[in-house]
């Protein structure tokens, strides 16, 4: 399973394309917020259309971006000018919209979870493959410049051979004055797995998580084990929390990893945007990084702390706002389309991802020890 596009294919995409990516954005909602940013700074990109069935929504972010409303999926995909398709749409949504704009020749940018099976995300690649053009799962801790400068010095061999990966996300209560307004409806569907996919924690952010359990280790997960507790909140529904997930990587020397999630109620987490104080440590065969930041604010400086060698490299000015993994995530799709190049990620490292989120759900389910591979078959990308 490759990229989805190629020279050929792109001559029957709009040839505005190569100067300008023309984008329709599937859902108005709240992170529709963060998502417009990199199209509303692109010079070579433009908002030219929403589709949101909430027809509220849908004219008031017609009036601030300036551009058509559509209420009908379908009425937006036979705009000529709608080059693009961003889908910001409660989960379940995803595989049938992404799938559609395939066949109306677009290329399509998918929130993660990109969809809620493996079943489903080979039905949407099979979509794009026909239609040969770029189809991108939007991760956007893989942008996130801490991160991003945290791979390099892996890259440049700050760590040597990287052996673990330790992810920590505190939740807790929003500090006074922080934060955003999460619309009670934005919470509903994600409260029900079978529109979410899984758990509203462990499954919708940990995307984010099981994402970067795969950005520092350049070979596959191989074995996860989840213990997932439930928090019941009321009306018979139940939040996942706490959770230790832990899994090996492929091969030799022994890798493995884990990501710790904590619901510690009284925490004030100082956030411009979610209740979520997301943290790393990589451990390598001569060095460690500590990421000290993403999207809660609590241990703002060094973002990034390096060791090795008897030596601590503190990075003090690194762009730290949780806004600008947003920024370049669309850049990154944007990028894909005008350059006629692979997005990050493409169809095969979102599939990784996705079965390595799944896996975890289902040792959670089970209470037992998962392979990927029982989910995903034999492994077809790191
Ligand atoms: N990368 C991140 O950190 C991050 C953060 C939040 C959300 N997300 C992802 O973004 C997506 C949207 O999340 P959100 O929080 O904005 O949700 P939301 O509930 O706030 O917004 C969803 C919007 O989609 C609209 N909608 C629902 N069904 C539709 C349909 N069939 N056709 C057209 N419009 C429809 C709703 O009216 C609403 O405006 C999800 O995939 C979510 O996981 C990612």
């Amino acid at each position: 399973m490759g990229t989805c596009h190629g020279p050929k294919e792109r001559a029957r995409v709009n040839t505005n394309t190569t100067e300008r990516v023309r984008v329709g954005i599937v859902g108005g909602g709240r992170i529709a917020d963060l998502n417009k940013i990199g199209w509303l700074a692109h010079e070579h990109a433009q908002i030219v259309a929403i589709c949101d069935l909430n027809e509220t929504r849908r004219l008031e972010r017609a009036a601030e971006w300036g551009c058509k409303a559509y209420a009908e999926l379908d009425d937006m995909l036979s705009d000529p000018e709608v080059d693009a398709v961003e889908i910001l749409t409660p989960h379940h949504h995803h595989a049938e919209q992404a799938i559609a704009a395939f066949k109306a020749g677009k290329h399509v940018c998918v929130q993660k979870p990109p969809t809620t099976s493996l079943a489903s995300y080979d039905r949407v690649v099979e979509a794009a493959e026909k239609a040969g053009t770029v189809f991108k799962v939007y991760e956007n801790f893989l942008f996130y410049p801490p991160h991003v400068l945290a791979r390099q010095i892996v890259d440049d061999g700050g760590v040597g051979d990287v052996l673990s990966v330790h992810i920590v996300t505190g939740s807790g209560r929003l500090g006074a004055g922080q934060g955003w307004h999460i619309p009670p409806e934005a919470t509903a569907w994600r409260m029900d797995p079978s529109l979410c996919g899984g758990g509203i924690m462990t499954f919708d952010h940990g995307f984010h998580c099981f994402q970067l359990g795969r950005m520092f280790v350049d070979v596959p997960v191989e074995r996860v084990h989840a213990f997932i507790d439930v928090i019941p909140v009321g009306h018979g529904l139940e939040v996942d929390m706490s959770a230790l997930i832990s899994w090996t990587y492929e091969g030799k020397p022994a890798r493995h990893g884990s990501w710790d999630l904590v619901d510690s109620a009284d925490l004030d987490i100082m956030s411009h945007y979610y209740v979520s104080d997301d943290r790393l440590e990589i451990r390598g065969t001569r060095g460690i990084i500590w990421v000290n930041q993403c999207t809660g604010r609590l241990l703002e400086e060094p973002s990034v702390v390096h060791y090795r060698d008897g030596v601590v490299s503190s990075y003090h000015r690194v762009e730290t706002d949780w806004s600008t993994s947003f920024r370049d995530a669309t850049f990154d799709f944007i990028g894909a389309i005008l350059d006629n190049r692979p997005p990050r990620l493409d169809a095969a490292e979102g599939r990784a991802t996705l079965a390595f989120a799944l896996a975890a759900q289902l040792s959670a389910t089970e209470h037992r020890e998962v392979a990927v591979a029982e989910l995903a078959g034999p492994p077809r990308g790191r």
